[in-house]
C-alpha cells in the first residue's frame, strides 16, 4: 500500500486510519473504497483536518470515533461522496420521460391524480429540475396539479444547493436553448454572473437529506424513480437490498431509472420490464 504511511505517524494517514475511515464510509453511507482509493481518501480527508485544525489522522479518527463526532461523520460522508452531475445527463431519459413516461400520468394529473417522482441522489439538483423542465413544458399548468418531486441526498451541503437552485451559467450547456430561457433567471452566486431556476418550478421539488441506507420515511410510492449513479459505489449486497426497496417504493406501472453502468439484480429484474437503456417499468398489476 504505497500511499498510506506503514510506519505510525500522527500527521499521516497509515493502513489502520484508511481501514477504519473505508469500513466507517461503508457503515455509515454504503461507500466502497478498496485500497487504491487511498490517494483519493487522503487528500479529500486532509481539507477536512486542516479545517479543523487537527495534528493529524490520529486525533481525525478519535473524533470520529467519539460521541462528539457525529457532525464530523457526516462531514466526511460529504467529502467522500461525488457529486459530479448536469442537467440532461444521459439524455435519452429524459426524451423517454418527455414521449413515454409523462404523457399518461400527466392526463391522470389532470383529472386530479396524484402525480411523485423522486431523484434518489439527488447531487445538487440537476437531475430533479431536469424532470421539472420536462414536465413543465408538457404541462405549463402544473403548479395547479398534485405534482411533486423528491430531490433526496445524503449530503447536507449539495442539497442546499439544490434548494437555492443557482448555478454558474456554464452548467447550461445541455440545456435546450427555449428550457434556458424559460426555466432560468440571471442571478448572482458570491459577486459571480450566474442563473437561478425560476420560482415556480422550485416550488414543486422539494429537497430533502435522506441517507438510502436508513429508514425512508416516505409512507406512499412514486409514479417515477430515478436512482442514477448512486449505487455505483456501493458494494453488491447494499445494491440488492436497495433494488428491492425502490421495487415497494415503485407503484405499479411506474418506472425506475438507473445510471448507465447500473443494472437491477436478477431476482428484482424479473419484476420490470425493461423500457430501455437502463430504463424499467413495472408490471402495472404488481403490487407492493
Ligand atoms: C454522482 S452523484 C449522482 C447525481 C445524479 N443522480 C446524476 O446522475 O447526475 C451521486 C450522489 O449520490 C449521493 N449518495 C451517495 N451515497 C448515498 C447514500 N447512502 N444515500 C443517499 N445519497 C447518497 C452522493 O452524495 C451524490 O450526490
Amino acid at each position: 500500500m504505497s500511499d498510506i504511511a506503514s510506519t505510525p505517524n500522527p500527521r499521516q494517514m497509515s493502513e489502520e486510519h484508511f481501514r477504519f475511515i473505508a469500513d466507517l464510509a461503508h457503515k455509515e453511507a454504503g461507500l466502497v473504497f478498496p485500497e487504491s482509493k487511498a490517494p483519493l481518501v487522503r487528500t479529500r480527508l486532509n481539507r477536512r483536518i486542516r479545517a479543523l485544525k487537527l495534528p493529524g489522522y490520529d486525533a481525525y479518527c478519535a473524533l470520529l470515533r467519539s460521541p462528539e463526532g457525529a457532525r464530523e461523520r457526516r462531514m466526511m460522508i460529504s467529502s467522500l461522496t461525488t457529486n459530479v452531475s448536469s442537467f440532461f445527463r444521459e439524455a435519452h431519459h429524459f426524451d423517454l420521460l418527455r414521449g413515454e413516461i409523462l404523457p399518461p400520468l400527466l392526463e391522470g394529473a389532470r383529472r386530479g391524480e396524484r402525480l411523485r417522482l423522486w431523484s434518489a441522489g439527488c447531487s445538487s439538483g440537476q437531475e430533479a429540475y431536469s424532470i421539472a423542465m420536462v414536465l413543465a413544458d408538457l404541462e405549463p399548468d402544473y403548479l395547479q396539479m398534485d405534482i411533486r418531486i423528491l430531490a433526496s441526498d445524503i449530503d447536507l451541503n449539495v442539497i442546499e444547493t439544490g434548494r437555492a437552485g443557482i448555478y454558474d451559467a456554464g452548467q447550461l450547456a445541455n440545456v435546450p436553448e427555449e428550457y434556458r430561457e424559460r426555466y432560468f433567471q440571471p442571478a448572482e452566486d458570491n459577486g459571480k454572473e450566474a442563473v437561478r431556476i425560476i420560482e415556480p418550478l422550485r416550488r414543486i421539488v422539494c429537497f430533502r437529506e435522506l441517507n438510502l441506507l436508513h429508514e425512508w420515511p416516505m409512507k406512499r410510492q412514486f409514479d417515477v424513480i430515478f436512482c442514477r449513479n448512486v449505487v455505483i459505489y456501493f458494494d453488491a449486497e447494499t445494491q440488492n437490498s436497495l433494488w428491492r426497496k425502490f421495487e415497494k417504493y415503485t407503484a405499479p406501472g411506474g418506472w425506475l431509472i438507473l445510471g448507465h453502468s447500473e443494472r437491477l439484480s436478477e431476482d428484482v429484474a424479473g419484476k420490470f420490464v425493461v423500457a430501455g437503456p437502463t430504463a424499467y417499468r413495472l408490471s402495472p398489476t404488481e403490487t407492493a
